[in-house]
């Protein structure tokens, strides 16, 4: 039943070439989803699916996950394999299209990995070559970015948002794309998502980026209302870089 369901699937985007399609059957075999419910978002490089997942038990809702499948056609392969040498993990990447777009998804499944040990962000469940599966963010639907779902006190939300960066900072990590679109309103808390351009704060580009994502930010949430100074949240930034570059 389940893998029928899946056919449905198969007509829908140029994603579903005929590996991708083997990979998520071979998934849903394993149990890592049970079935894909609803087509969610579709990027520039990446589809979002909704699927489900087993109930442990009889009272159990059921349960979400999010299926991220990175295009294997689409994607802009020259950009990614750039960003990813920049990186210095990934400083020996071969110019392969395939190679490419499965470390930029095994990049992003670990930069989500690092995140997590200091910050609130989806769980990681299981990265397959193209095909990134991870907990979905909300109560009984997706939770809305912060562009379509203003938080209530934009300050307040701000504030948590500074306080994930800098704990981002101290392990050695840069969002890349932070902005309302990558920001998600879960229960007026900040979960961010999007890891797939984060880069070490210490790499060549790393402190440049980072205030590149600061300053969309307040864009964003002075223009809903808080009164945040940039000069203020420069000078905090550079502290906190100081005793970072100690610590690191
Ligand atoms: N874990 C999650 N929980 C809830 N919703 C999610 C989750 N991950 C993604 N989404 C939804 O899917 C949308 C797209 O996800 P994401 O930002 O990761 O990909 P993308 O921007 O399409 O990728 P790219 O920037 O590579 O094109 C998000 O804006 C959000 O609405
Ligand atoms: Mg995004």
């Amino acid at each position: 039943m389940a893998k029928r369901s899946l056919e449905k699937w198969k007509t829908y985007n140029s994603v579903f070439d005929e590996f991708t399609r083997r990979n998520l059957f071979r998934l849903q075999s394993q149990g890592i989803f049970e079935d894909m419910v609803s087509h969610i978002s579709q990027g520039k490089e990446a589809l979002i699916f909704l699927a489900t997942t087993k109930k442990q038990n009889q009272e159990d809702k059921t349960n979400y996950v999010i299926i991220k499948i990175y295009r294997l056609e689409n994607c802009d392969f020259n950009q990614m394999f750039n960003l990813l040498r920049m990186d210095k993990r990934y400083i020996n990447i071969k110019r392969s299209k395939r190679d490419v777009i499965f470390t930029w998804a095994q990049r992003e499944f670990r930069n989500i990995m690092r995140a997590r040990s200091v910050i609130r962000v989806p769980i990681p469940i299981k990265q397959y070559y193209n095909i990134l599966i991870m907990e979905m963010i909300g109560d009984n639907e997706p939770a809305r970015k912060i562009k379509d779902d203003i938080p209530k006190y934009p300050q307040k939300f701000f504030d948590t948002t500074m306080e994930n960066i800098i704990k981002m900072m101290k392990i050695n990590l840069v969002h890349g794309d932070l902005s309302q679109y990558n920001i998600l309103n879960n229960n007026e808390e900040p979960v961010f998502i999007d890891f797939s351009q984060a880069v070490p704060l210490n790499d060549v580009s790393g402190k440049e980026i980072l205030f590149r994502d600061v300053d969309n930010l307040i864009k964003f949430f002075n223009k809903n209302k808080a009164k945040i100074k940039q000069a203020e949240i420069r000078e905090t930034l550079l502290q906190e870089m100081d005793t970072t570059d100690k610590e690191l």
